[in-house]
């Protein structure tokens, strides 16, 4: 949107002139990508061949007509000890994925009774029209996420490099202030013993997610050594205060992942996945609280010491979604997973309107 017709100014400052590069993917504003992210968990050291067919099945579905533009893989141990493993995939129009999604190769795994035994697995899909979401990244040539599959103009972008740039790329910030629907989103009890069950949380409009990546595959050195202890600790504690804090910060779910290739090799990347209830709560915690600052900090503190020659590249994408399409689905996870741990019971559909047979 040309700034002449917004009527929320821009927070940029006059005249500001980024003190080092960036770049930003452009959306196409005329349809709505998808982000979807599935997932499953086991207890550590269980279960094994139950992921090796969660992910034979993913590379099935990734050659059929409307397969994913994109797809990433990543692994994390949740905070009650199980082992999660998503495939992130990206579509180009949304609705190509609800036709991959409609076939028979996901239905019949999906909606299969062992679905609800053993092993539990998730999707969480987000449908964002182009004009809610902006990504970011310090390199223009290293592509990730959203980015692989929308063009990136050559011309670095101005918004960035101040609070508020974050809300200045989201093209509807424009005409929106994006404030929370639901402001009492984390107020209900969490829920526990859901084993065997099959759980859609119903999502409020405005909720923000993040995917904020790092990728140290080039790091030697002394910014190896500054990066592995100073600043990955921080973003560590940092991504662990929000799990802990949602109530205090407005988030509702936060995870640090590291990336795998599709058969679960680790890579040299990792990336933290929030959701907030509002961009605003998201913007707080970036520019205020201690926890960001630190990580924030460290990464200055690194870029001076090292005369601003960094290998380390960092890239994020944000959206916030509209309250209708995004899909949050848990069978057979346990209570602390995902937007589960803040959702209370009247979000939680019975098998019988599932789809999955009980
Ligand atoms: C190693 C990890 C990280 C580093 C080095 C880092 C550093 C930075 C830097 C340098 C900026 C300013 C970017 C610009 O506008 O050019 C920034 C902004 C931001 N960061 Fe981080 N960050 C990290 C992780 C995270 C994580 C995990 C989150 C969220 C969960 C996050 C949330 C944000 C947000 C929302 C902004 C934009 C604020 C705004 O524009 O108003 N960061 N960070």
């Amino acid at each position: 949107m040309s700034d002449d017709v917004r009527s929320i100014p821009k927070r940029m400052p006059s005249d500001w002139s980024p003190p080092v590069p960036a770049w930003s993917a452009q959306a196409p504003k005329e349809r709505a990508l998808c982000i979807a992210y599935y997932g499953i968990q086991v207890l550590e050291g269980t279960c094994a061949a139950s992921v090796s067919e969660f992910r034979s099945w993913f590379q099935v579905l990734l050659r059929l007509p409307d397969a994913p533009a994109n797809c990433e893989y990543a692994e994390f141990i949740d905070s009650q000890g199980y082992y999660t493993w998503l495939a992130i995939a990206y579509w180009q129009d949304a609705n190509s994925y609800d036709r991959w999604s409609a076939g028979a190769a996901h239905q019949n795994y999906w909606s299969a009774p062992q679905r609800l035994q053993g092993a539990g697995v998730f999707r969480e899909v987000l449908q964002v029209p182009g004009e809610r979401i902006e990504m970011l990244q310090s390199n223009f040539s290293q592509k990730a996420g959203a980015a692989r599959v929308c063009p990136v103009p050559h011309e670095p972008v101005r918004e960035h490099n101040y609070w508020g740039g974050m809300r200045d790329r989201l093209a509807i910030s424009g005409q929106d202030p994006l404030l929370a629907t639901d402001p009492q989103a984390l107020s209900n009890p969490s829920v526990e013993g859901l084993s065997g069950r099959h759980v859609r949380i119903r999502v409020p409009g405005n909720v923000a997610v993040i995917r904020s990546g790092q990728d140290f595959s080039d790091l030697q050195g002394d910014e190896w050594a500054l990066y592995s202890q100073r600043i990955e600790p921080a973003l560590r504690d940092g991504m662990d205060f929000l799990a802990r804090h949602g109530q205090e910060t407005g988030c509702l779910s936060s995870r640090l992942l590291r990336e795998t290739d599709a058969m679960g090799h680790r890579l040299s990347r990792s990336f933290g996945l929030a959701h907030f209830v509002s961009l605003q709560h998201l913007e707080d915690w970036a520019r205020s609280h201690p926890t960001h600052l630190r990580i924030y900090n460290e990464f200055l503190a690194m870029a001076q010491a090292l005369g601003g020659q960094l290998q380390l590249r960092l890239w994020h994408e944000v959206a916030v979604l509209p309250a209708h399409e995004q899909v949050f689905e848990y069978l057979n996870c346990h209570a602390g997973t995902g937007l589960m741990a803040h959702a209370g019971v009247s979000t939680f559909i019975s098998p019988h309107d599932s789809g999955v047979q009980a």
